[in-house]
């Protein structure tokens, strides 16, 4: 167990998919398990942070001793809940995978199904890493991560400047020992000096511990 270090620190995590609606049966997500941002809670908890845990649904238990608990569903609930939360947190991880689309229309009803091919009219979410980014409070850390099949470098740091993070976590998704749903990763962590740190494959929960190191350095 690590020394109560971030005692008095307040910690934002956001964790898991979000689920976007198309009628009261289905909906549009992603794989993501919520694991790395659960792992990412646990370590700040274990440190003697003041954890806000903000969360799509996963399978997952919610960690002991966080300070809040919040379970959203979509792009916009999760908005709606770090826009409540984010003034008065010192770093904000955003290890969530957000929808970056929802269904234009929720249909009240089952939609019925005709021999037709069906075109699904999407919309955009609100982007909001970017909306932290543009908000930032001289006191905040901000990181963010960037899940990638391809061009893995050049996506990360394109987005940690777009975003206005300070530290960007570079997730290689097409390996199966990483990323989504994997009890392990495998990432590159990238500072706003441009300083790369390529880490070797590892549980989530010991990955948790040095991202946390390195904000905490
Ligand atoms: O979707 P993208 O690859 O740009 O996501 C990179 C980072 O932005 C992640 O940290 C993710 O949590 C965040 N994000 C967000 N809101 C979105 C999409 C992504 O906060 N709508």
């Amino acid at each position: 167990v690590k020394d109560k270090i971030m005692t008095g620190q307040k910690v934002l995590i956001t964790a898991g998919p979000t689920r976007e609606a198309i009628d009261p049966v289905r909906y549009l997500t992603n794989h993501s398990s919520g694991k790395m941002g659960y792992a990412l809670a646990k370590a700040a908890i274990q440190r003697g942070a003041d954890v806000t845990l903000i969360t799509g649904p996963v399978h997952l238990e919610e960690p002991k001793g966080l300070a809040t608990f919040i379970q959203v569903e979509t792009a916009e609930d999760m908005f709606q809940a770090v826009k409540a939360h984010v003034d008065h947190q010192d770093i904000i991880i955003k290890s969530a995978a957000v929808a970056d689309y929802r269904p234009a229309i929720y249909h009240q009803q089952k939609m019925k199904k005709s021999d037709e091919d069906l075109v699904l009219t999407l919309n955009r979410n609100p982007d909001i890493l970017k909306w932290i980014g543009m908000h930032k409070k001289p006191h905040q850390f901000i990181v963010g991560f960037a899940a990638e099949t391809n061009d893995i470098m050049e996506n990360g740091v394109s987005k940690l400047k777009a975003k206005g993070t300070d530290l960007m976590i570079i997730n290689d998704i097409t390996r199966s020992d990483a990323g989504f749903q994997s009890d392990t990763n495998q990432v590159i962590l990238v500072s706003k000096k441009g300083e790369q740190q390529q880490l070797p494959v590892m549980p989530k929960s010991q990955l948790a511990h040095i991202i946390l190191d390195n904000i905490i350095a």
